[in-house]
Protein backbone atom coordinates (compact mmCIF):
# COMPACT_ATOMS: atom_id res chain seq x y z
CA UNK A 1 0.00 0.00 0.00
CA UNK A 2 2.66 2.23 0.89
CA UNK A 3 6.39 2.42 0.05
CA UNK A 4 8.81 3.35 3.18
CA UNK A 5 12.43 3.18 3.38
CA UNK A 6 12.42 1.51 6.70
CA UNK A 7 9.17 -0.73 8.30
CA UNK A 8 10.31 -1.66 12.05
CA UNK A 9 8.03 -4.56 13.32
CA UNK A 10 7.25 -4.20 16.93
CA UNK A 11 7.23 -0.78 19.36
CA UNK A 12 9.07 -1.90 22.55
CA UNK A 13 11.69 0.36 23.56
CA UNK A 14 13.86 -1.41 20.76
CA UNK A 15 11.64 -0.78 18.27
CA UNK A 16 10.08 2.55 18.64
CA UNK A 17 13.84 3.49 19.09
CA UNK A 18 14.77 2.77 16.16
CA UNK A 19 12.02 3.98 14.16
CA UNK A 20 12.81 7.36 16.05
CA UNK A 21 16.20 7.56 15.08
CA UNK A 22 15.49 6.40 11.58
CA UNK A 23 12.78 9.31 11.10
CA UNK A 24 15.91 11.56 12.46
CA UNK A 25 18.17 10.14 9.58
CA UNK A 26 15.61 11.45 7.34
CA UNK A 27 14.25 7.92 6.29
CA UNK A 28 11.04 7.42 5.66
CA UNK A 29 9.96 5.38 8.60
CA UNK A 30 6.77 3.40 10.12
CA UNK A 31 6.60 1.12 13.04
CA UNK A 32 3.77 -1.83 13.19
CA UNK A 33 2.66 -3.07 17.11
CA UNK A 34 0.45 -5.67 17.46
CA UNK A 35 -0.60 -4.60 20.31
CA UNK A 36 -3.30 -1.45 21.41
CA UNK A 37 -0.81 0.54 22.94
CA UNK A 38 3.03 1.05 21.95
CA UNK A 39 5.92 0.00 24.13
CA UNK A 40 6.10 -2.89 24.28
CA UNK A 41 6.89 -5.46 26.80
CA UNK A 42 9.06 -2.56 28.75
CA UNK A 43 5.97 -0.13 28.71
CA UNK A 44 2.83 -2.02 29.02
CA UNK A 45 3.78 -5.35 31.49
CA UNK A 46 7.59 -5.22 31.93
CA UNK A 47 9.89 -2.51 33.80
CA UNK A 48 7.45 0.80 33.86
CA UNK A 49 4.41 -1.43 35.91
CA UNK A 50 6.80 -3.18 37.96
CA UNK A 51 8.84 -0.32 38.80
CA UNK A 52 5.42 1.33 39.99
CA UNK A 53 4.44 -1.68 41.92
CA UNK A 54 7.73 -1.59 43.56
CA UNK A 55 7.49 2.41 44.25
CA UNK A 56 4.33 2.40 45.97
CA UNK A 57 5.23 -0.77 48.03
CA UNK A 58 8.79 0.83 49.38
CA UNK A 59 6.74 3.68 50.06
CA UNK A 60 4.79 1.49 52.30
CA UNK A 61 7.61 -0.48 54.22
CA UNK A 62 9.12 2.99 54.78
CA UNK A 63 6.03 3.92 56.26
CA UNK A 64 5.67 1.01 58.37
CA UNK A 65 9.37 0.51 58.99
CA UNK A 66 11.66 3.59 59.01
CA UNK A 67 8.80 6.55 59.53
CA UNK A 68 8.48 6.43 63.40
CA UNK A 69 12.62 6.37 63.96
CA UNK A 70 12.09 9.61 62.11
CA UNK A 71 9.82 11.37 64.40
CA UNK A 72 7.02 10.53 61.70
CA UNK A 73 4.21 9.43 64.21
CA UNK A 74 0.31 8.30 63.08
CA UNK A 75 -1.39 5.65 61.20
CA UNK A 76 0.27 3.49 59.06
CA UNK A 77 -0.96 4.15 56.33
CA UNK A 78 -3.46 0.80 54.56
CA UNK A 79 -3.60 -0.65 50.83
CA UNK A 80 -6.05 0.20 48.38
CA UNK A 81 -5.15 -2.40 45.99
CA UNK A 82 -7.50 -1.41 43.36
CA UNK A 83 -5.80 2.29 43.47
CA UNK A 84 -2.40 1.09 43.25
CA UNK A 85 -3.45 -0.92 39.78
CA UNK A 86 -4.72 2.44 38.73
CA UNK A 87 -1.55 4.17 39.48
CA UNK A 88 0.42 1.92 37.64
CA UNK A 89 -1.99 2.01 34.74
CA UNK A 90 -2.10 5.93 34.60
CA UNK A 91 1.83 5.48 34.81
CA UNK A 92 1.48 3.00 31.50
CA UNK A 93 -0.62 5.06 29.92
CA UNK A 94 1.80 8.39 30.54
CA UNK A 95 4.47 6.36 29.20
CA UNK A 96 2.78 4.70 25.71
CA UNK A 97 1.10 8.06 24.97
CA UNK A 98 4.63 9.71 25.19
CA UNK A 99 5.57 7.10 22.75
CA UNK A 100 2.67 8.08 20.36
CA UNK A 101 3.27 11.70 21.08
CA UNK A 102 6.91 10.80 20.15
CA UNK A 103 5.73 9.19 16.62
CA UNK A 104 3.79 12.28 15.99
CA UNK A 105 6.56 14.40 16.21
CA UNK A 106 9.21 12.47 14.60
CA UNK A 107 6.37 12.14 11.35
CA UNK A 108 6.95 7.53 12.30
CA UNK A 109 3.49 6.23 11.12
CA UNK A 110 1.95 3.95 13.71
CA UNK A 111 1.08 0.97 11.52
CA UNK A 112 -1.63 -1.03 13.60
CA UNK A 113 -1.70 -4.63 13.72
CA UNK A 114 0.16 -8.06 13.42
CA UNK A 115 2.75 -7.90 10.71
CA UNK A 116 4.66 -10.79 8.24
CA UNK A 117 7.06 -11.13 6.32
CA UNK A 118 6.33 -12.10 2.82
CA UNK A 119 9.26 -11.70 1.19
CA UNK A 120 12.32 -9.36 1.75
CA UNK A 121 11.48 -5.92 1.42
CA UNK A 122 7.81 -6.08 1.76
CA UNK A 123 5.75 -6.15 5.18
CA UNK A 124 2.21 -7.53 5.00
CA UNK A 125 -0.26 -5.74 8.05
CA UNK A 126 -3.72 -7.52 7.64
CA UNK A 127 -4.62 -7.53 3.72
CA UNK A 128 -2.18 -4.76 3.21
CA UNK A 129 1.15 -5.27 2.18
CA UNK A 130 3.82 -2.42 2.11
CA UNK A 131 7.29 -1.84 0.76
CA UNK A 132 10.01 -1.27 2.52
CA UNK A 133 13.61 -0.81 1.75
CA UNK A 134 14.75 -2.30 5.23
CA UNK A 135 12.79 -3.91 7.57
CA UNK A 136 14.30 -4.30 11.25
CA UNK A 137 12.78 -6.85 13.51
CA UNK A 138 11.85 -6.18 17.20
CA UNK A 139 9.33 -8.04 18.42
CA UNK A 140 10.65 -9.03 21.62
CA UNK A 141 10.12 -11.77 24.13
CA UNK A 142 7.97 -13.47 25.96
CA UNK A 143 7.77 -15.84 29.39
CA UNK A 144 9.31 -18.90 29.14
CA UNK A 145 7.74 -21.53 31.35
CA UNK A 146 8.87 -24.93 32.53
CA UNK A 147 8.26 -28.36 30.97
CA UNK A 148 4.60 -29.19 32.02
CA UNK A 149 3.86 -26.35 34.03
CA UNK A 150 0.72 -24.41 32.25
CA UNK A 151 0.29 -20.51 33.31
CA UNK A 152 -2.87 -19.46 33.28
CA UNK A 153 -2.54 -16.25 34.50
CA UNK A 154 -4.60 -16.86 37.03
CA UNK A 155 -3.74 -18.92 39.76
CA UNK A 156 -0.17 -19.89 37.89
CA UNK A 157 0.86 -16.74 36.23
CA UNK A 158 3.76 -15.43 34.51
CA UNK A 159 5.01 -12.08 35.33
CA UNK A 160 2.09 -10.26 32.94
CA UNK A 161 -0.38 -11.72 35.82
CA UNK A 162 1.66 -11.07 38.69
CA UNK A 163 1.06 -7.51 37.95
CA UNK A 164 -2.44 -7.51 37.63
CA UNK A 165 -3.51 -9.99 40.23
CA UNK A 166 -7.30 -9.27 41.31
CA UNK A 167 -6.33 -8.95 44.85
CA UNK A 168 -3.38 -9.68 47.08
CA UNK A 169 -2.62 -13.24 47.80
CA UNK A 170 -2.03 -14.27 51.04
CA UNK A 171 0.73 -16.82 49.86
CA UNK A 172 2.75 -16.82 46.72
CA UNK A 173 5.21 -19.21 45.62
CA UNK A 174 7.76 -17.54 43.39
CA UNK A 175 9.80 -20.65 40.97
CA UNK A 176 12.82 -18.58 40.28
CA UNK A 177 15.31 -16.10 41.60
CA UNK A 178 15.95 -13.70 38.98
CA UNK A 179 15.51 -10.26 38.00
CA UNK A 180 11.66 -11.03 38.06
CA UNK A 181 10.99 -13.41 40.79
CA UNK A 182 12.88 -10.92 43.19
CA UNK A 183 11.20 -7.91 42.13
CA UNK A 184 7.51 -8.96 41.90
CA UNK A 185 8.40 -11.10 44.81
CA UNK A 186 9.55 -8.25 47.38
CA UNK A 187 6.11 -6.17 45.96
CA UNK A 188 3.84 -8.47 47.28
CA UNK A 189 5.87 -9.41 50.26
CA UNK A 190 6.03 -5.50 50.92
CA UNK A 191 2.50 -5.74 50.80
CA UNK A 192 2.13 -8.71 53.13
CA UNK A 193 2.00 -11.78 51.06
CA UNK A 194 3.83 -14.55 52.60
CA UNK A 195 6.61 -15.13 49.83
CA UNK A 196 9.04 -18.00 49.04
CA UNK A 197 10.92 -18.36 46.11
CA UNK A 198 11.95 -21.44 45.21
CA UNK A 199 15.40 -21.74 42.90
CA UNK A 200 16.79 -24.68 41.13
CA UNK A 201 20.59 -23.03 41.86
CA UNK A 202 22.12 -22.75 45.03
CA UNK A 203 22.63 -19.08 44.83
CA UNK A 204 20.20 -16.05 44.11
CA UNK A 205 20.51 -13.65 40.67
CA UNK A 206 22.80 -16.83 39.41
CA UNK A 207 26.05 -14.56 37.47
CA UNK A 208 25.94 -12.01 39.65
CA UNK A 209 28.82 -10.93 41.99
CA UNK A 210 29.27 -13.92 45.33
CA UNK A 211 29.46 -11.24 47.72
CA UNK A 212 26.61 -9.40 46.62
CA UNK A 213 24.46 -12.47 46.26
CA UNK A 214 25.03 -13.24 49.63
CA UNK A 215 24.57 -9.88 51.23
CA UNK A 216 21.27 -9.52 48.58
CA UNK A 217 19.68 -12.90 49.92
CA UNK A 218 20.40 -12.01 53.77
CA UNK A 219 18.51 -8.66 52.90
CA UNK A 220 15.35 -10.10 51.43
CA UNK A 221 15.47 -12.50 54.06
CA UNK A 222 15.10 -9.84 56.65
CA UNK A 223 12.08 -8.38 54.72
CA UNK A 224 10.16 -11.36 54.83
CA UNK A 225 11.47 -13.43 51.56
CA UNK A 226 11.56 -17.06 51.84
CA UNK A 227 14.07 -19.01 50.08
CA UNK A 228 13.92 -22.70 48.81
CA UNK A 229 17.65 -22.83 46.98
CA UNK A 230 18.82 -25.71 45.05
CA UNK A 231 15.72 -26.95 44.59
CA UNK A 232 14.20 -28.59 41.10
CA UNK A 233 10.64 -28.15 40.28
CA UNK A 234 8.70 -31.32 39.40
CA UNK A 235 5.50 -30.07 38.65
CA UNK A 236 2.69 -27.33 39.77
CA UNK A 237 -0.80 -29.15 40.46
CA UNK A 238 -3.77 -26.86 40.34
CA UNK A 239 -6.57 -26.56 42.52
CA UNK A 240 -9.38 -24.59 42.43
CA UNK A 241 -8.44 -21.71 44.11
CA UNK A 242 -5.29 -22.75 44.82
CA UNK A 243 -1.83 -24.61 43.37
CA UNK A 244 0.47 -26.86 44.88
CA UNK A 245 4.15 -26.93 44.15
CA UNK A 246 6.10 -29.84 43.70
CA UNK A 247 9.64 -30.23 44.41
CA UNK A 248 12.73 -32.04 44.80
CA UNK A 249 16.03 -30.66 46.46
CA UNK A 250 18.72 -31.65 44.41
CA UNK A 251 21.14 -32.32 47.39
CA UNK A 252 19.43 -35.73 48.35
CA UNK A 253 16.08 -35.80 46.41
CA UNK A 254 14.06 -35.85 48.91
CA UNK A 255 10.25 -34.49 47.68
CA UNK A 256 8.22 -31.21 49.21
CA UNK A 257 5.16 -29.56 48.35
CA UNK A 258 4.59 -25.90 48.83
CA UNK A 259 0.96 -24.38 48.68
CA UNK A 260 0.07 -21.20 47.63
CA UNK A 261 -2.83 -18.69 46.68
CA UNK A 262 -0.49 -17.95 43.71
CA UNK A 263 2.55 -19.52 41.75
CA UNK A 264 4.46 -16.78 39.93
CA UNK A 265 6.43 -18.95 37.04
CA UNK A 266 9.67 -16.80 37.06
CA UNK A 267 12.51 -18.62 35.38
CA UNK A 268 13.21 -16.40 32.06
CA UNK A 269 11.59 -15.35 28.48
CA UNK A 270 11.98 -16.62 25.07
CA UNK A 271 12.21 -14.91 21.86
CA UNK A 272 9.04 -13.39 20.10
CA UNK A 273 8.95 -14.32 16.76
CA UNK A 274 5.55 -16.53 15.77
CA UNK A 275 4.31 -15.23 13.07
CA UNK A 276 6.35 -13.00 11.33
CA UNK A 277 7.35 -16.24 8.45
CA UNK A 278 11.03 -16.63 9.25
CA UNK A 279 10.98 -19.97 8.56
CA UNK A 280 9.54 -19.49 4.82
CA UNK A 281 12.28 -16.05 4.26
CA UNK A 282 15.28 -18.68 5.65
CA UNK A 283 16.04 -16.24 8.41
CA UNK A 284 18.29 -18.12 10.79
CA UNK A 285 17.87 -18.75 14.97
CA UNK A 286 19.69 -20.02 17.28
CA UNK A 287 18.88 -23.17 18.84
CA UNK A 288 16.93 -21.10 21.59
CA UNK A 289 15.12 -19.39 19.13
CA UNK A 290 17.09 -16.17 18.83
CA UNK A 291 16.98 -14.57 15.36
CA UNK A 292 20.93 -14.35 14.65
CA UNK A 293 22.65 -11.59 13.30
CA UNK A 294 25.98 -10.09 12.34
CA UNK A 295 27.68 -7.38 14.46
CA UNK A 296 25.61 -4.70 12.28
CA UNK A 297 22.60 -6.20 13.76
CA UNK A 298 21.65 -7.84 9.99
CA UNK A 299 19.75 -11.29 9.41
CA UNK A 300 21.40 -13.49 7.05
CA UNK A 301 18.52 -12.15 4.51
CA UNK A 302 19.30 -9.24 2.93
CA UNK A 303 17.86 -5.96 3.87
CA UNK A 304 16.40 -7.80 6.98
CA UNK A 305 17.66 -6.62 10.16
CA UNK A 306 16.97 -7.43 14.06
CA UNK A 307 17.31 -6.28 17.15
CA UNK A 308 16.64 -6.59 21.30
CA UNK A 309 15.32 -9.24 22.96
CA UNK A 310 14.74 -11.01 20.00
CA UNK A 311 18.52 -11.66 19.12
CA UNK A 312 21.42 -12.56 21.54
CA UNK A 313 22.36 -10.73 24.48
CA UNK A 314 20.88 -9.78 27.72
CA UNK A 315 16.94 -8.79 28.02
CA UNK A 316 16.87 -5.65 28.60
CA UNK A 317 15.19 -2.26 27.80
CA UNK A 318 18.65 -0.23 27.56
CA UNK A 319 20.55 -3.31 25.20
CA UNK A 320 17.40 -3.17 22.84
CA UNK A 321 17.46 0.46 22.78
CA UNK A 322 21.44 0.96 22.47
CA UNK A 323 20.51 -2.10 19.17
CA UNK A 324 17.90 0.34 17.78
CA UNK A 325 19.68 3.07 17.59
CA UNK A 326 22.84 1.39 16.07
CA UNK A 327 21.26 -0.51 13.81
CA UNK A 328 19.10 2.64 12.30
CA UNK A 329 22.55 5.00 12.23
CA UNK A 330 24.06 1.72 10.32
CA UNK A 331 20.76 1.78 7.61
CA UNK A 332 21.29 5.21 7.63
CA UNK A 333 25.21 4.54 6.25
CA UNK A 334 26.71 5.47 9.09
CA UNK A 335 28.48 3.71 11.88
CA UNK A 336 26.13 1.94 14.51
CA UNK A 337 28.08 0.36 17.90
CA UNK A 338 27.05 -1.10 20.71
CA UNK A 339 29.95 -1.84 23.60
CA UNK A 340 28.27 -5.53 24.87
CA UNK A 341 31.26 -5.04 27.50
CA UNK A 342 29.28 -1.78 29.20
CA UNK A 343 25.38 -3.03 29.86
CA UNK A 344 24.73 -2.13 32.97
CA UNK A 345 22.58 -4.65 34.76
CA UNK A 346 19.73 -3.29 38.11
CA UNK A 347 17.42 -4.97 40.00
CA UNK A 348 14.95 -2.63 41.55
CA UNK A 349 14.46 -3.98 44.74
CA UNK A 350 15.43 -2.42 48.34
CA UNK A 351 18.41 -2.01 48.11
CA UNK A 352 19.12 -2.00 44.89
CA UNK A 353 21.73 -3.96 43.31
CA UNK A 354 23.33 -2.94 40.30
CA UNK A 355 26.48 -4.44 38.27
CA UNK A 356 28.35 -3.59 35.33
CA UNK A 357 31.65 -4.78 33.46
CA UNK A 358 33.59 -8.02 34.76
CA UNK A 359 33.12 -9.61 37.98
CA UNK A 360 35.77 -11.27 39.89
CA UNK A 361 34.75 -14.96 38.57
CA UNK A 362 35.60 -13.97 35.44
CA UNK A 363 38.62 -12.47 35.72
CA UNK A 364 39.80 -15.65 37.46
CA UNK A 365 38.59 -17.42 34.92
CA UNK A 366 40.66 -15.50 32.87
CA UNK A 367 43.60 -15.57 34.80
CA UNK A 368 44.02 -11.86 34.81
CA UNK A 369 45.38 -10.00 37.96
CA UNK A 370 43.30 -7.58 39.96
CA UNK A 371 42.39 -5.66 42.85
CA UNK A 372 39.27 -4.80 44.67
CA UNK A 373 37.94 -1.73 46.42
CA UNK A 374 35.03 -2.21 48.85
CA UNK A 375 33.50 0.04 50.82
CA UNK A 376 30.51 -0.28 53.34
CA UNK A 377 27.28 2.27 52.70
CA UNK A 378 27.76 2.08 57.14
CA UNK A 379 30.56 4.80 56.36
CA UNK A 380 28.35 6.97 53.50
CA UNK A 381 26.86 9.94 55.93
CA UNK A 382 23.84 10.46 53.32
CA UNK A 383 23.22 6.62 53.38
CA UNK A 384 22.97 7.15 57.21
CA UNK A 385 20.96 9.94 57.61
CA UNK A 386 18.57 8.14 54.67
CA UNK A 387 18.05 5.00 57.33
CA UNK A 388 19.56 3.69 54.00
CA UNK A 389 22.81 2.18 54.83
CA UNK A 390 22.41 -1.69 54.01
CA UNK A 391 25.34 -2.64 51.40
CA UNK A 392 28.69 -1.75 49.68
CA UNK A 393 30.46 -0.57 46.38
CA UNK A 394 32.94 -3.37 45.14
CA UNK A 395 34.65 -1.58 42.64
CA UNK A 396 36.95 -3.93 40.33
CA UNK A 397 40.30 -2.39 38.90
CA UNK A 398 43.43 -4.34 37.19
CA UNK A 399 46.31 -4.79 39.64
CA UNK A 400 48.66 -3.26 37.47
CA UNK A 401 47.37 -0.57 34.87
CA UNK A 402 44.32 0.30 38.16
CA UNK A 403 41.94 0.58 34.72
CA UNK A 404 38.59 -0.05 36.24
CA UNK A 405 37.49 -3.47 34.75
CA UNK A 406 34.00 -3.24 36.54
CA UNK A 407 31.15 -2.70 39.71
CA UNK A 408 29.27 -4.27 41.39
CA UNK A 409 26.93 -2.42 44.15
CA UNK A 410 24.14 -3.19 46.32
CA UNK A 411 22.76 -0.18 47.89
CA UNK A 412 20.71 3.07 47.64
CA UNK A 413 20.10 4.10 44.38
CA UNK A 414 22.41 1.44 42.94
CA UNK A 415 21.14 2.00 39.74
CA UNK A 416 21.91 5.37 39.42
CA UNK A 417 25.31 4.99 40.88
CA UNK A 418 26.42 2.74 38.47
CA UNK A 419 26.55 5.00 35.51
CA UNK A 420 29.16 6.80 36.45
CA UNK A 421 31.49 3.63 36.82
CA UNK A 422 29.92 3.27 33.24
CA UNK A 423 31.15 6.48 31.85
CA UNK A 424 34.31 5.67 33.44
CA UNK A 425 34.75 2.23 31.78
CA UNK A 426 33.76 4.04 28.57
CA UNK A 427 36.67 6.44 28.74
CA UNK A 428 39.26 3.51 29.91
CA UNK A 429 39.51 5.69 33.59
CA UNK A 430 41.41 4.29 36.10
CA UNK A 431 40.42 4.02 39.86
CA UNK A 432 42.54 6.66 40.62
CA UNK A 433 40.74 9.20 38.21
CA UNK A 434 37.55 8.45 40.00
CA UNK A 435 39.35 8.54 43.30
CA UNK A 436 40.70 12.37 42.90
CA UNK A 437 37.30 13.32 40.78
CA UNK A 438 35.76 15.67 43.44
CA UNK A 439 31.85 14.20 44.74
CA UNK A 440 29.20 16.30 46.25
CA UNK A 441 28.73 15.58 50.20
CA UNK A 442 26.94 14.34 51.65
CA UNK A 443 26.04 11.87 48.78
CA UNK A 444 25.40 8.65 47.69
CA UNK A 445 28.22 8.88 45.33
CA UNK A 446 31.13 9.57 47.79
CA UNK A 447 30.67 5.80 48.60
CA UNK A 448 31.89 5.36 44.93
CA UNK A 449 34.83 7.81 45.20
CA UNK A 450 35.59 5.80 48.67
CA UNK A 451 35.82 2.27 46.81
CA UNK A 452 38.07 3.90 43.91
CA UNK A 453 40.52 4.98 47.20
CA UNK A 454 40.22 1.65 48.37
CA UNK A 455 41.46 0.30 45.82
CA UNK A 456 44.48 2.23 46.08
CA UNK A 457 45.97 3.51 49.24
CA UNK A 458 42.34 2.91 51.25
CA UNK A 459 39.30 4.52 51.73
CA UNK A 460 39.08 7.19 54.10
CA UNK A 461 35.57 6.48 55.82
CA UNK A 462 36.82 2.67 56.92
P1 LIG B 1 9.46 -5.81 23.54
O1 LIG B 1 9.49 -4.73 24.55
O2 LIG B 1 9.08 -7.17 23.95
O3 LIG B 1 8.53 -5.31 22.38
C1 LIG B 1 8.22 -6.07 21.27
C2 LIG B 1 6.91 -5.58 20.70
O4 LIG B 1 6.76 -6.15 19.42
C3 LIG B 1 5.67 -6.01 21.49
O5 LIG B 1 4.89 -4.90 21.81
C4 LIG B 1 4.92 -6.94 20.56
O6 LIG B 1 3.52 -6.82 20.66
C5 LIG B 1 5.40 -6.46 19.21
N1 LIG B 1 5.34 -7.48 18.16
C6 LIG B 1 5.88 -8.72 18.19
N2 LIG B 1 5.65 -9.36 17.04
C7 LIG B 1 4.96 -8.50 16.28
C8 LIG B 1 4.41 -8.60 14.97
N3 LIG B 1 4.57 -9.69 14.22
N4 LIG B 1 3.72 -7.53 14.49
C9 LIG B 1 3.55 -6.42 15.24
N5 LIG B 1 4.05 -6.28 16.46
C10 LIG B 1 4.75 -7.30 16.97
N6 LIG B 1 14.40 -4.44 31.31
C11 LIG B 1 15.12 -3.44 31.84
O7 LIG B 1 16.10 -3.01 31.23
N7 LIG B 1 14.78 -2.87 33.04
C12 LIG B 1 13.74 -3.30 33.75
O8 LIG B 1 13.46 -2.76 34.83
C13 LIG B 1 12.96 -4.36 33.25
N8 LIG B 1 11.89 -4.81 33.92
C14 LIG B 1 11.14 -5.83 33.40
C15 LIG B 1 10.07 -6.30 34.14
C16 LIG B 1 9.30 -7.32 33.65
C17 LIG B 1 8.15 -7.82 34.46
C18 LIG B 1 9.59 -7.87 32.38
C19 LIG B 1 8.74 -8.96 31.80
C20 LIG B 1 10.66 -7.42 31.63
C21 LIG B 1 11.46 -6.39 32.15
N9 LIG B 1 12.57 -5.91 31.46
C22 LIG B 1 13.32 -4.91 32.00
C23 LIG B 1 12.96 -6.45 30.15
C24 LIG B 1 12.47 -5.51 29.03
O9 LIG B 1 11.07 -5.35 29.13
C25 LIG B 1 12.84 -6.08 27.68
O10 LIG B 1 14.23 -6.34 27.63
C26 LIG B 1 12.51 -5.08 26.57
O11 LIG B 1 11.14 -4.76 26.59
C27 LIG B 1 12.88 -5.64 25.20
O12 LIG B 1 12.56 -4.72 24.24
P2 LIG B 1 12.22 -5.13 22.73
O13 LIG B 1 11.97 -3.85 22.01
O14 LIG B 1 13.26 -6.04 22.23
O15 LIG B 1 10.89 -5.99 22.80
P1 LIG C 1 16.16 -14.74 34.99
O1 LIG C 1 16.95 -15.42 33.95
O2 LIG C 1 16.63 -13.47 35.57
O3 LIG C 1 15.96 -15.73 36.23
C1 LIG C 1 15.42 -17.00 36.10
C2 LIG C 1 15.74 -17.77 37.35
O4 LIG C 1 14.99 -18.97 37.33
C3 LIG C 1 17.21 -18.16 37.46
O5 LIG C 1 17.66 -17.87 38.74
C4 LIG C 1 17.18 -19.65 37.16
O6 LIG C 1 18.24 -20.35 37.79
C5 LIG C 1 15.83 -20.02 37.74
N1 LIG C 1 15.27 -21.26 37.22
C6 LIG C 1 15.31 -21.71 35.94
N2 LIG C 1 14.68 -22.91 35.87
C7 LIG C 1 14.26 -23.21 37.12
C8 LIG C 1 13.54 -24.30 37.70
N3 LIG C 1 13.19 -25.34 36.96
N4 LIG C 1 13.25 -24.28 39.01
C9 LIG C 1 13.64 -23.24 39.77
N5 LIG C 1 14.33 -22.17 39.29
C10 LIG C 1 14.61 -22.16 37.98
O7 LIG C 1 14.70 -14.61 34.35
P2 LIG C 1 13.45 -13.76 34.81
O8 LIG C 1 13.57 -13.34 36.22
O9 LIG C 1 12.27 -14.56 34.39
O10 LIG C 1 13.56 -12.48 33.89
C11 LIG C 1 13.52 -12.61 32.46
C12 LIG C 1 14.26 -11.49 31.81
O11 LIG C 1 13.62 -10.24 32.03
C13 LIG C 1 15.67 -11.38 32.33
O12 LIG C 1 16.53 -11.68 31.27
C14 LIG C 1 15.84 -9.99 32.75
O13 LIG C 1 16.96 -9.41 32.15
C15 LIG C 1 14.59 -9.25 32.29
N6 LIG C 1 14.16 -8.40 33.39
C16 LIG C 1 14.95 -7.37 33.76
C17 LIG C 1 14.64 -6.60 34.84
C18 LIG C 1 15.57 -5.52 35.24
O14 LIG C 1 16.43 -5.16 34.46
N7 LIG C 1 15.42 -4.94 36.43
C19 LIG C 1 13.44 -6.82 35.62
C20 LIG C 1 12.69 -7.97 35.18
C21 LIG C 1 13.04 -8.70 34.09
Amino acid sequence: MSAYDVIVIGSGPGGYVAAIRCAQHGLKTACVEGRDTLGGTCLNVGCIPSKALLHASHMLHEAEHNFAKMGLKGKSPSVDWAQMQSYKQETIDANTKGVEFLFKKNKVDWIKGWASIPQAGKVQVGEDIHDAKHIIIASGSEPSSLLGVEIDEEIVVSSTGALTLPKIPKKVTVIGAGVIGLELGSVYARLGSDVTVVEFLDVITPGMDKDVQKAFQRSLKKQGLKFVLGAAVQSVEKMKTKAKVHYKLRKDDSEHQLDSDIVLVATGRKPFTNGLGLESLGVELSERGQIKTDTEWRTNVPGIYAIGDAIDGPMLAHKAEDEGMAAADVIAGKHGHVNYGVIPGVIYTHPEVASVGESEDTLKENGRAYKVGKFNFMGNGRAKANLASEGFVKLIADAETDRILGAHILGPAAGDLIHEICVALEFGASAEDLALTCHAHPTYSEAVREAALACGMGAIHS
